[in-house]
């Protein structure tokens, strides 16, 4: 008896010792488990009180209860000082944030301004009911030059002008164009298509001419096609792409062995009305290389030029960007500077 009540009295202050150890929330527990809890030291206490006599047990009863009652308090008084304290730390951690404290914000990718300038020209054909296609860099002088009627003495076959692979016959395409024959190959009329892509031309560089650049290739085959068609087309995508509606096109006779007739269509001044440096005071600026397919391309593509006409027209896409965004070197396009790119 007297045993059991010298256990009773070890166990309230090991209880009590543990508990003034206990540091954080999960310290407190594992004293919990260890003593409160269903298998922990006071019940197994408790259960030692069913061997004892029935006066013993007066005496224990009470005893045990109490110690089941202070030790509960204990552990709640405990408890609910670390949560204090806990809560009290978060409350620092927010009191020393310093919202005005520079942090570099990391650099997010994105789009490259060539992804941004083709899908809005793509965008704006799509909704004109344009299919938007896609064609070879490394082409063979067939769809380059052939098929398009440029003649073996034409002076872009040049060695200058022209990359030519150590593969015979192969070439990197001077001009998107080779994808109106790769089209009109597969697609009978009607056809109506866009294509963006790279073109390579071996020649010096400057701020406006480069050894690689973007094209923006158009082609339109069904019947009764004509030059009104291209006209008009032409002037909507470019006030479109420029966002003034104000915008006039003129068109000027221009040779290309592919078109007949040729044009070269050159839009009103986007920055003077009476002449400024950009457009050479001229108040218009050279746009694309335009015409009506040659009745010779329709031919090779085995299309009947009786039956069938039709309009391409082909731009530089950096000369549109350039004139947009006020960009002076067509170089920045593809020289990985990355405090230009971060500009788009
Ligand atoms: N391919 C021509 C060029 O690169 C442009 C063009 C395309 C002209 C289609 C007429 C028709 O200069």
């Amino acid at each position: 008896m007297n045993d059991l009540k010298q256990t009773i009295a070890t166990l309230r202050s090991s209880f009590i010792q543990a508990l003034e150890q206990v540091g954080t929330l999960q310290e407190l527990e594992h004293v919990r488990i260890a003593f409160l809890g269903r298998q922990g030291q006071l019940a197994s206490i408790m259960s030692c009180m069913k061997n004892l006599s029935l006066e013993e047990k007066k005496l224990c009863g009470p005893l045990l209860n109490e110690l089941k009652q202070t030790s509960e308090q204990l552990f709640n008084v405990k408890k609910e000082a670390l949560e204090q304290q806990n809560r009290q730390q978060e409350l620092k951690k927010k009191q020393f944030f310093d919202v005005t404290a520079y942090r570099a914000e990391p650099f997010k990718g994105g789009l490259h301004l060539y992804s941004h300038i083709i899908q809005e020209l793509e965008d704006i054909f799509i909704s004109m009911g344009y299919q938007v296609v896609d064609g070879p860099e490394i082409e063979t002088s067939f769809y380059n030059f052939e098929a398009l009627n440029i003649p073996q003495d034409h002076p872009a076959r040049d060695m200058q002008d022209t990359f030519w692979l150590t593969l015979p016959g192969y070439l990197m395409r001077t001009q998107t164009s080779n994808v109106q024959i790769r089209t009109l190959e597969k697609q009978r009329p009607p056809v109506a298509i866009i294509s963006a892509g790279r073109v390579y031309r071996n020649e010096a560089t400057d701020a406006s001419h480069d050894f690689m650049f973007t094209q923006l290739e158009c082609l339109v085959v069904d019947k009764t096609i004509s030059l009104s068609n291209l006209l008009g087309t032409t002037q909507t995508f470019l006030q479109r792409v420029f966002g003034n509606e104000k915008l006039k096109i003129r068109a000027r006779p221009g040779y290309f062995p592919f078109v007949e007739p040729g044009i070269e269509i050159d839009a009103s001044c986007l920055f003077c009305t009476d002449g400024c440096s950009i457009c050479k005071r001229t108040t218009w600026i050279e746009l694309l290389g335009a015409g009506l397919v040659h009745p010779n391309v329709l031919r090779a593509c085995g299309v009947d030029p009786q039956e069938f006409s039709g309009f391409a027209f082909g731009m530089g896409i950096e000369r549109l960007a350039m004139l947009k965004h006020g960009i002076t070197d067509i170089r920045l396009f593809h020289g990985n500077s990355l405090s230009f790119l971060r500009q788009f």
